[in-house]
């Protein structure tokens, strides 16, 4: 069974989970290197960010030796639209933080589709080059998906242009002022390029997440819950809040 840890609050759920990563990237500075993470954007990770940028601003934690590259973008999406992942990354993250523009990665949204199968390659090479994810963090969909990896996906699926699920756009729809207006496509690292992390977290908050969080931790490993391919992976944990982990036996 997958490693939960269960925190009484999401606010002391992400404290922990930014104190991880910040200790990773201090012990990689002391010895020189660098350090590779996976970010993920969405409502569940917006505290670890924020306790990142208080870790930076107030104790000299510094990103100097980040690389890092985003689970997933929308497709079509212009970088600088509302919706974009490059401006909810850059307005989270990487505007408050010293991390070199030139060192983290978004899938594009941008360019034309011939392009993308070729884009996907490069973002791999680009990750394996620097010595793979050191520390992927991940949220999970209502419908069990882990990046944009919908029900379906294969356990040796790369990074790749896919159709987004009706349940996916549904949860969008809010910030795209209504489900028509929500892209049908999206760019996504495969399940494969998460399963290659020598680290996974992934975080659920609220009694909306308990009931997947629950078949993804106990269920039987399937496509249809690409979340629960994580069972196969040897060093992930379910960081959780209380409510969250109301479905788990
Ligand atoms: C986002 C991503 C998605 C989200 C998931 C949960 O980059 O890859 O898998 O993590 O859809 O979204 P929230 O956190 O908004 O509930």
């Amino acid at each position: 069974r997958i490693p939960t840890k269960i925190y009484s609050n999401s606010s002391l759920a992400s404290i922990a989970v930014a104190k991880e990563i910040s200790e990773l990237i201090r012990e990689r500075q002391q010895d020189g290197k660098h350090v590779v993470l996976g970010l993920a954007t969405g409502s569940t990770p917006i505290k670890v960010y924020k306790e990142l940028i208080r870790l930076h601003k107030e104790e000299g934690l510094s990103f100097s030796n980040v690389y890092s590259f985003n689970l997933d973008e929308y497709y079509p999406m212009q970088p600088d639209s509302l919706q974009s992942y490059v401006r909810f990354m850059e307005e989270q993250l990487f505007n408050h933080i010293d991390i070199p523009k030139s060192n983290y990665f978004i899938p594009s949204g941008t360019l034309p589709q011939d392009e993308i199968a070729a884009f996907c390659v490069e973002y791999e090479q680009k990750i394996e080059n620097l010595g793979g994810i050191d520390f992927q963090l991940l949220g999970i969909g209502g419908n069990g998906h882990i990046g944009f990896n919908e029900p379906g996906s294969l356990q040796n699926s790369r990074t790749r242009l896919i159709t987004l699920d009706q349940v996916t756009r549904a949860a969008a729809a809010g910030e795209f002022q209504g489900i028509q207006n929500v892209p049908r496509k999206a760019v996504t690292v495969g399940v494969s390029t998460i399963m290659k992390a020598k680290r996974i977290v992934l975080m659920g908050w609220g009694e909306g997440k308990s009931k997947i969080v629950a078949t993804a931790v106990e269920g039987p490993i399937t496509d249809q819950v690409p979340a629960s391919y994580l069972q196969l992976h040897s060093n992930t944990t379910y960081v959780i809040d209380e409510s969250c982990s109301s479905e788990l036996t």
